[in-house]
């Protein structure tokens, strides 16, 4: 091994020269190559400072960082808008703690990522899920009803806020403007996990923004799909439902003290390229995917997931850019073709499950991107057999049984149990299908033999498993000696 293993791995894998599709949105630095801000790739080194005299400070700024700030927000329609250098993840752990006290009561969209259980965990919090339609078929989760929601608010009228993801991974977009309706209606407060959505502005062919939406703060991910480095993100508010001096504290406490300046640095970059050819960019993006669509209708076993779903299971929208592909009707799983891309096409998806892949496509893909991609597919279609096969399968949503709060849990007294024999137990750890980092379990649920099996299947598919402290996922923590009765599951 060299002396700096990280380094060399890098640089090789980038003398692949493989294709993203997958985060981050810049798609190797191919943007700024391609509209002249190969100075900015140039300077990154450079540009590493600290809080000296003319940089600004993100914690008070009053200076080039507030100035860029104030010209995010008014790029992507905010009222006040804040910089993240330590991913969406500080973003939701400050919106939630600023939104709420310890003790109170939030409704959370139960196929959120594990950041959102974070903070329910740190801000010492009740969450009450509401569980998302899912589609058995391939895997993934749909909208969440409205009226649900509705119900919870009144069955719970002391609940604080209401935490949705809009959209998901594979850019499923729920009916946000109606829970917007619903939870101001009864003056709760809507936070919005937008992550996958920091681009949405950019067409009307896109799901409506969630702050169009009328959510009360926002966070966004601008490295997972549009041109910033991994880590930057975007926090947005508008209104005065949220305390804004509450807000600033939480940054201050889940932000580095020494944010780093390429990160904010390349979030003020994103910023001015969504301002001045965002629209054009999506424009053509969106061009490239109907024309690799049209050229896929010959790969006869070849599925995408697209706007038949919309109307359905309280989907509102679909984001085009997100690419579900699935070639199930060839017996091909998600996971054999995101493989096989790689190894023999160079080209890396996000994601995938037994059913599809996920291809995040950004306004930093070129047409040439869609060509390789097509030829992928389209040589690994060749040759196969439409076989209709019923999967045995795993499901990645779970709704387990609550026992106690994530907290609660974690501090309760454990003890190690085989996988196999714990059915029935409280988990004291979680159990984390990566990506997309949505728990199966969180510490506190009830482990049912259903979990217990997906979590096999998920092994023996090769998806990586996060949260348990052993790595083999063969044991788990669970709460010393609490069995839930089986009529109590
Ligand atoms: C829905 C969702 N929310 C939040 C996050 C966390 O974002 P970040 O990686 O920017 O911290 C992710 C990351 O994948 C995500 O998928």
């Amino acid at each position: 091994m060299g002396q700096v293993p990280i380094v060399d791995q890098l640089i090789n894998l980038k003398k692949q020269d493989i294709v993203s599709f997958h985060v981050p949105g810049h798609k190797s630095g191919n943007i700024y190559s391609r509209f002249n801000y190969k100075n900015f790739k140039q300077v990154l080194v450079d540009i590493d400072t600290t809080e000296i005299p003319g940089t600004d400070n993100l914690h008070k700024s009053d200076g080039c960082i507030k100035e860029a700030q104030l010209r995010a927000a008014e790029v992507f329609s905010s009222e006040e808008t804040f910089f993240l250098v330590n991913g969406s993840t500080s973003g939701i752990y400050s919106m939630i703690m600023a939104a709420t006290k310890p003790g109170d009561k939030v409704i959370v969209g139960r196929n959120c990522h594990q950041s959102v259980i974070n903070s329910i965990f740190l801000g010492d919090l009740q969450p009450i899920y509401i569980y998302p339609e899912v589609d058995k078929h391939q895997g993934i989760a749909l909208g969440i009803s409205p009226c649900s929601i509705e119900r919870l608010i009144q069955d719970n009228p002391d609940v604080k806020a209401v935490l949705i993801t809009y959209p998901t991974y594979q850019g499923i977009a729920c009916s946000l403007k109606k829970i917007s309706d619903i939870v101001h209606k009864y003056d709760k407060i809507l936070l919005v996990d937008e992550a996958h959505g920091a681009h949405l502005g950019l067409s009307n062919r896109l799901p409506d923004t969630a702050l169009k939406c009328g959510a009360d703060a926002v966070v966004q991910s601008t490295h997972k799909s549009l041109p910033a480095l991994t880590q930057s993100s975007m926090l947005h508010i508008q209104g005065n439902r949220i305390d804004r001096d509450k807000l600033r504290f939480m940054l201050r406490m889940h932000q580095s003290s020494s944010p780093s300046y390429i990160l904010m640095a390349s979030l003020d970059m994103a910023t001015m390229i969504y301002k001045s050819k965002g629209k054009q960019l999506m424009e053509e993006l969106l061009e490239n995917i109907e024309y690799l669509k049209i050229k896929l209708q010959k790969v006869v076993g070849l599925d995408i997931l697209g706007e038949e779903i919309v109307g359905r299971n309280y989907v509102e929208a679909v984001d085009p850019t997100r690419l579900w592909i699935s070639m199930q009707q060839y017996n091909v799983s998600g996971h054999q073709l995101e493989q096989q891309l790689r190894e023999k096409f160079h080209i890396q998806m996000e994601l995938s499950n037994l059913y599809g892949t996920l291809a995040i496509t950004t306004i930093g893909n070129q047409k040439r991107d869609f060509d390789r991609l097509y030829k992928g597919i389209y040589e690994i279609g060749k040759g196969l057999k439409v076989i209709k096969s019923e999967k045995t399968s795993y499901s990645s949503y779970s709704t387990p049984k609550v026992v106690y709060s994530p907290k609660e849990a974690f501090y309760s007294n454990k003890m190690t149990l085989p996988i196999d024999n714990s059915e029935g137990f409280i988990s004291g750890e979680y159990i984390i299908p990566f990506p997309p980092g949505i728990p199966l379990v969180i510490p506190g649920e009830v482990i049912s033999n259903e979990i217990i099996q997906n979590l096999k299947a998920m092994k023996e598919e090769g998806i990586e498993i996060l949260g348990l402290k052993h790595n083999n996922c063969e044991y788990i923590d669970v709460i010393d000696n609490e069995l839930v009765p089986a009529t109590m599951r």
